[in-house]
């Protein structure tokens, strides 16, 4: 025989039981609703050159380049770290110059000749600088590291050509590749593990064995 205990707890149970399909009723109709009023992604063809290789794409026009990279291209050696410009992880070379490819939009980057690790190197056929990292033991988890070796490449190219940098003391001089230098250009890219005594003695190896 139910006691008027039980008969409470049995009221508190369907009263709970109610407010949870009801909400679920909202939820449903809210995201139908959402369904029915989002607009459909805006899409636009992408020509991009990658490695050496014509590729054409059709893209939401909010996809970045590194999700066009990574996604679309299936070349996921370029990493996504922060996706927010701050570790230099998805770092590229595009035309020449480094940039951070979660910071710009594919449809920004139509016919340029875009560089990833994929292209510097490969296991078979490394890169200098990829063995250079290789030998001093220039990572630990390796996963800042392709963007590290772009942005190596490109800094090295950026000194050549006399750009100069916020440590360069005199800015009409042809800079140097003074240690301070190279930390300063590659400040841009975050090494979690710390190894960055070894990614410097790896990026000064490299570019000795280029001058000699
Ligand atoms: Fe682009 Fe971190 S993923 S800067
Ligand atoms: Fe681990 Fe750079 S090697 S984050």
């Amino acid at each position: 025989m139910s006691t008027p205990h039980d008969v409470n707890h049995q009221q508190d149970r369907d009263r709970e039981n109610a407010a949870t399909a009801n909400s679920a009723s909202v939820a449903t109709t809210l995201s139908l609703h959402a369904l029915a009023t989002t607009p459909p992604p805006a899409m636009m063809p992408v020509r991009l050159k990658v490695n050496g290789k014509e590729r054409s794409l059709h893209l939401d026009t909010r996809t970045t380049l590194l999700d066009a990279l990574r996604e679309h291209l299936h070349l996921t050696g370029t990493k996504k770290g922060c996706d927010h410009g701050q570790c230099g992880a998805c770092t590229v070379i595009v035309d020449g110059r480094r940039i951070n490819a979660c910071l710009t939009l594919a449809v920004m980057q139509q016919n340029v000749e875009v560089t990833t690790i994929e292209g510097l190197g490969t296991p078979d056929n490394l890169h200098p600088l990829q063995a250079a990292f290789i030998k001093h033991d220039g990572y630990q988890c390796g996963y800042c590291t392709p963007g590290q070796i772009c942005s190596s490449v490109a800094v090295l190219k950026e000194i050549a050509d006399g750009i100069p940098s916020h440590v360069s003391l005199d800015l009409l001089a042809q800079p140097t590749r003074h240690a301070d230098e190279i930390r300063e250009r590659m400040s841009g890219n975050i090494c979690r593990c710390g190894a960055y005594a070894n990614i410097l003695a790896a990026i000064d190896e490299y570019a000795e064995g280029q001058t000699s």
